[in-house]
């Protein structure tokens, strides 16, 4: 079901980071199901393979590259593999990230390094890349996941609430800079979100319960609407803004 009319995205070709699963697959069916080609990757050749397969089952033109985010060079080979694919790209989803619940005592370096490598590294990584490939030249829409939790700290979360702030930084300072090609770069803020293997690990410290006003959790599609909203014409004028997707939980820390 959608409210969105089906062809909004028509002739357009998005890159989905860790769009082999959870959030990042909705966002790609998502994108697909309104007109985008769509290219995945994540570094797990074995979760890419089914989703693209699924994808394709949808009528969704769908391809994989294998990549580390971290890894410059690789999102690099992806990025140019997408522009010889699908010709161009008008999309960028900066969805992949680590999380795993740990008290701050409980952090190695290399811990909390692994999860800012992953989410903002990673993000700068995918955004560059798509920008000095095609996006400088030819404008598009960059749209970062990032989350709420940064808003107040959140216990166990040390690491992701840096990574996450980093991010909203990261995006404002992009859409001030890059604004002059026709590039908008927005955040959407999921809270929490049911059916996501970021919610099965924190939800397995802090409780299911929810703090949202709407008084339930959120769903994957309701997220990638947001997303889909940012990535189309709809958005034209919007950039270095951020939309919560938490049903006001933050409000009501
Ligand atoms: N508690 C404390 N430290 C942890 C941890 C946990 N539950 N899980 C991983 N780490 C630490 C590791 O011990 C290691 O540090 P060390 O070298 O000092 O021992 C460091 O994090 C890196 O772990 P590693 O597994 O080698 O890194 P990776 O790059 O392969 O994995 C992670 C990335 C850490 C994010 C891993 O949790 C992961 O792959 N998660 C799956 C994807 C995911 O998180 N999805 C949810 C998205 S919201």
């Amino acid at each position: 079901m959608t409210v969105f009319r089906d062809d909004i995205l028509d002739g357009r070709v998005a890159i989905v980071t860790g769009g082999a699963t959870g959030l990042g697959l909705e966002v790609a069916r998502t994108l697909g199901r309104h007109g985008a080609k769509v290219a995945i990757c994540s570094r797990k050749e074995d979760n890419l393979r089914p989703a693209v397969k699924e994808l394709a089952a949808q009528g969704i033109e769908a391809r994989y590259g294998v990549c580390d985010i971290r890894d410059m060079e690789q999102v690099q080979r992806v990025v140019a593999e997408t522009v010889a694919a699908f010709g161009r790209i008008d999309v960028v989803v900066n969805n992949a990230a680590g999380n795993f619940p740990a008290p701050l005592t409980g952090l190695s370096t290399n811990g909390f390094k692994a999860v800012v490598d992953i989410d903002l590294l990673g993000t700068f990584n995918m955004s560059r890349a798509a920008y000095d490939a095609y996006l400088g030249e030819h404008g598009g829409s960059i749209v970062n996941i990032s989350a709420t939790i940064q808003y107040t700290g959140m216990a166990m979360q040390a690491h992701v609430a840096s990574a996450k702030a980093g991010v909203d930084a990261l995006t404002r300072t992009c859409a001030i800079e890059w604004g002059r090609n026709g590039v908008r770069v927005n955040v959407v803020a999921p809270g929490g979100m049911t059916g996501t293997e970021g919610y099965s690990r924190v939800t397995a410290v802090t409780g299911t319960g929810t703090r949202s006003p709407l008084g339930r959790h959120g769903t994957r599609h309701e997220v990638a609407d947001a997303v889909l909203f940012l990535a189309s014409d709809a958005a034209s004028y919007i950039t270095g803004a951020t939309i919560a997707v938490d049903g006001g939980a933050c409000l009501a820390r």
